[in-house]
């Protein structure tokens, strides 16, 4: 298959990357069925989407009519066999957890034709040992996508231990229809290249506050403004998820070892639920939409 073959692009979750990752692939002309496991979550990934694209036209990055028209390329579905029996490239983007991706890609696996291509939007576990829970090992690989991802240009196409060039070509093809510049990650290991730098730079940030070193707004301000990164580390957390940062650091501390064990200002705000913008708190307040004096 090449990419002039993929005409249907399944996305598997609605939440906050797979809605991004849904758009994305609409506004490149795809047809896209996204899929979330109840009414309510795929219907706020779609209106997520229909807001994104009217602020895109609202700044003259697209017009309207193409506004209109990537997001009638979308349908958001709940069974799973309406998302997949008719894809040929399947991209995953539920939560961050080994058992529930494993869980998701047996499900799939029962449906999707023999041919479609599996990529896993993880931020960190082992692409090798999700592929072999389906019976597609060569055809699957890592399509990670950062957020948001229709405003960021980076996507890593992570091999697998059984990837095949085909399936590792098709996949950077495609990032590139979709306006993103690919680069191939060869190493599956945890994290990857940029969640291996970007997280343990979060978490090192918190552990600076965590232990009374500094405050939050030193810090924010030194990465921001001293290292150059467009976001300081607290409010990275908060646009990434600190959940999301949470479960990559899990992980790592897992398969790495200590230098990785999770701050616990970070677990903290995970179990108050305070994830950072999409709950409209995390370490700074976004009831109004906006970065708001650190909570
Ligand atoms: N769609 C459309 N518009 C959006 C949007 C979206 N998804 N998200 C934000 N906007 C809009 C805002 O509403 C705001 O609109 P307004 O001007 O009308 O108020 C505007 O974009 C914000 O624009 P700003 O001018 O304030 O900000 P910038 O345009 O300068 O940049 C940014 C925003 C691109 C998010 C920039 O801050 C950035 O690059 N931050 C770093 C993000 C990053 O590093 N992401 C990767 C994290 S790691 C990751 O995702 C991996 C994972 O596995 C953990």
């Amino acid at each position: 298959m090449d990419v002039d073959d993929v005409e249907t692009i399944a996305v598997l979750g609605a939440g906050n990357m797979g809605h991004g990752i849904a758009e994305v692939a609409a506004l490149a002309g795809f047809e896209v069925h996204m899929r979330d496991i109840n009414e309510e979550f795929v219907q706020k990934g779609y209106d997520q989407i229909e807001w994104s694209l009217g602020k895109l036209a609202e700044k003259d990055q697209i017009s309207e009519a193409d506004a209109d028209a990537a997001l009638e390329r979308v349908s958001a579905v709940v069974p799973v066999e309406d998302a997949v029996a008719d894809a040929d490239l399947i991209i995953e983007a539920v939560p961050e957890k080994m058992d529930i991706k494993k869980d998701v890609y047996a499900e799939v696996e029962a449906h999707a034709p023999d041919e479609a291509v599996f990529a896993s939007n993880t931020s960190s576990l082992s692409i090798t040992e999700l592929s072999e829970v389906t019976e597609r090992e060569a055809r699957f690989c890592g399509m990670h996508f950062f957020n948001p991802p229709v405003r960021m240009q980076l996507v890593e196409v992570i091999s697998g231990a059984h990837t095949d060039e085909e399936t590792l070509s098709l996949v950077e093809d495609v990032a590139e229809r979709m306006g993103k510049t690919p680069v191939r990650v060869r190493k599956d290991s945890p994290g990857f290249i940029v969640n291996r730098v970007l997280v343990p730079l979060m978490n090192e940030a918190a552990w600076l506050v965590h232990e009374g070193e500094a405050t939050i707004e030193e810090v924010d301000s030194t990465t921001k403004y001293d290292l150059g990164l467009p976001m300081g580390s607290f409010e990275l957390a908060d646009q990434v998820g600190i959940d999301v940062g949470v479960h990559v650091l899990e992980y790592m501390h897992e398969v790495l070892g200590d230098a990785y064990e999770p701050c616990p200002l970070l677990t903290e705000k995970v179990e108050n639920e305070d994830l950072g913008k999409k709950t409209g708190a995390g370490f700074y307040d976004y009831e109004d939409g906006g970065a708001d004096v650190p909570s």
